[in-house]
């Protein structure tokens, strides 16, 4: 593939915990997906993208990094790493590493020795300190909210306050000082040195403050997201991705709702691509479907940069799931436990968005697990949950452990292949799911991984031009690619069908397509 490999990738997302344990701890590592490599390079994918794998202390699954240069020791040591991206290459699969600006580990180096050093020094410059408010400086410096709840301040012994905006283990750089801004333009030369195709850039949007971390007021620009002075950061590392041949990929991950202003971040001189949040949010509706490739194709021709189709990732309720559900959104602020659905329904849908999201112009980003079909796990032992997100919400959202469980691999029952016989993974595996191992759903046609291979390697003949095709029924999405007409029925009733059919997410009943289908046509 060319060097614009990224405008119409299929991007296969690994979380290193989950994908394979090569050492039998019961903790994925590198050696594993070492192992695994050719069963990505099977399915089809263009690269693969790796969520953290730098040391850290795991208070929010890897996003909290002790060390950018180095591999956690419970995956590897960079030398593996480095062995991976190789090994991968030769596969013809490129590697995608995940930088995490806009907060460090309470064990990095940087914020250790902010906390030894006295209030005011230079150490506590690269972060963000404050006096509080109140008499006795008791209140937090302002009124700002936690992305995973609670406040995102922190008081020390000597009563200062630091932010937050996550866990209060991941204390947020200063990036106005500009040792923030050279040390991670040398994290991004230090990885695409050692051959990363491109970088996952994470909560791309938070990253710059208000310079007086004014509290948060409607009708003024918000104090920390998506603020104008985030472009020239990353104008400044597009420059460095530009310096090497072939170029590297941006990748965001911005959730920004105004789809304007999302695409100034895809700017010619900015990122390559981000995550489209705003489709992985929608219902399973035609109309709100259609409404979302719409406004995504509109506002990212102007900046000439191409979409992504996202379903689901490791923050993300798993798709079976959440289609199966009578509220069909994604949305973070109504997760509860509890939630009925009806999983049959939900893989028939899961099913139909694939191909849908498979058959629209642009990058195809997908998660560990959504090509065997996984549910999220609902059930999992409250002493065995993980995610920050679940404490800090006072137990009330089950936080995001049920995507992240370990993958079945083969067997009839737990660890199925992941680990050695007999070992807990590091998350349970539910005792259901021998129908789901890649070993099962191998040499079965009707299979979801079937629908994946066949899907990303079809695809790649669907290259042609976008368009809507007219009178189609409504609940109906029907589009051209080229020659190639997608159609997805979410209507009640099924629909009369012509043409060579390429591939099909359900058999079709009498001749036509029945509900929750999707069907590509030549
Ligand atoms: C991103 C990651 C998420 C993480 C958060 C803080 O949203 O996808 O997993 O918890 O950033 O780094
Ligand atoms: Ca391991």
């Amino acid at each position: 593939m060319s060097e614009q490999w990224w405008r119409n990738a299929a991007i296969y997302q690994v979380y290193p915990r989950s994908f394979a344990d090569g050492n039998g701890d019961g903790i994925g590592d590198l050696a594993g997906v070492r192992a695994k490599l050719t069963y990505l390079a099977e399915l089809g994918v263009d690269a693969i993208w790796f969520n953290p794998w730098y040391p850290s202390p795991m208070a929010d699954g890897g996003y909290d990094v002790a060390d950018y240069r180095g591999v956690e020791p419970v995956f590897g040591t960079l030398e593996e790493a480095e062995q991976l991206i190789a090994d991968a290459s030769d596969l013809g699969l490129r590697t995608i590493v995940d930088i995490v600006p806009n907060h460090v580990s309470d064990q990095h180096p940087w914020f250790r020795a902010a906390l030894a050093a006295a209030p005011g020094s230079p150490e506590r410059d690269l972060f963000h300190f404050r006096e509080g408010r109140g008499e006795d400086g008791e209140l937090p410096p302002n009124d700002w909210k936690s992305e995973f709840g609670g406040c995102p301040w922190t008081r020390l012994p000597d009563g200062q306050w630091y932010l937050h905006l996550f866990a209060a283990a991941q204390p947020d750089l200063n990036w106005a000082h500009p040792a923030v801004r050279e040390e991670h333009l040398e994290i991004l030369r230090f990885w695409f040195d050692r051959g990363a195709a491109g970088v996952r850039i994470d909560s791309a949007g938070l990253l710059t403050k208000d310079p007086d971390l004014a509290d948060v007021e409607p009708g003024r620009p918000h104090p920390y997201v998506d603020r104008d002075d985030l472009h020239e950061i990353y104008r400044s590392w597009r420059a460095v991705a530009d310096s090497y041949s072939p170029p590297r990929v941006l990748i965001g991950e911005i959730w920004v709702p105004d789809a304007e202003r999302f695409a100034r971040y895809l700017r010619p001189d900015e990122m390559h691509t981000a995550f489209n949040f705003d489709f992985l949010a929608r219902p399973w509706d035609a109309a709100a479907l259609r409404e979302s490739i719409d406004t995504t194709l509109a506002a990212h021709a102007p900046v000439g940069a191409p979409a992504t189709w996202v379903l689901a990732n490791h923050d993300i309720t798993r798709t079976v799931t959440r289609y199966g559900r009578e509220d069909t959104r994604f949305q973070f602020a109504t997760k509860s436990f509890g939630t009925p659905t009806d999983l049959d329904l939900g893989r028939r849908r899961a099913r139909a968005a694939a191909l849908l999201s498979m058959a629209l112009p642009g990058a195809l980003y997908l998660y560990q697990g959504e090509e065997l079909g996984l549910p999220e796990v609902e059930d999992l032992p409250l002493d065995t949950l993980q995610d920050p997100m679940h404490f800090r919400s006072g137990g009330t959202d089950p936080g995001r452990d049920g995507c992240r469980v370990p993958l079945p691999w083969s067997g009839t029952h737990p660890p199925y292949g992941f680990t050695r016989e007999g070992k807990d993974p590091w998350l349970p595996q539910p005792l259901d799911w021998a129908p789901l191992t890649v070993e099962a759903q191998n040499g079965d046609p009707a299979s979801m991984l079937a629908l994946y291979r066949e899907g990303i390697r079809t695809r790649r003949e669907l290259r042609g031009e976008f368009g809507w095709l007219p009178d189609a029924p409504e609940g109906v999405l029907a589009f051209r690619r080229g020659d190639v007409r997608c159609l997805v029925n979410l209507s009640a009733s099924p629909l009369p069908l012509d043409g060579e059919i390429l591939l099909a997410s359900a058999p079709l009943t009498d001749g036509r397509l029945p509900t929750d289908t999707a069907v590509w046509l030549r």
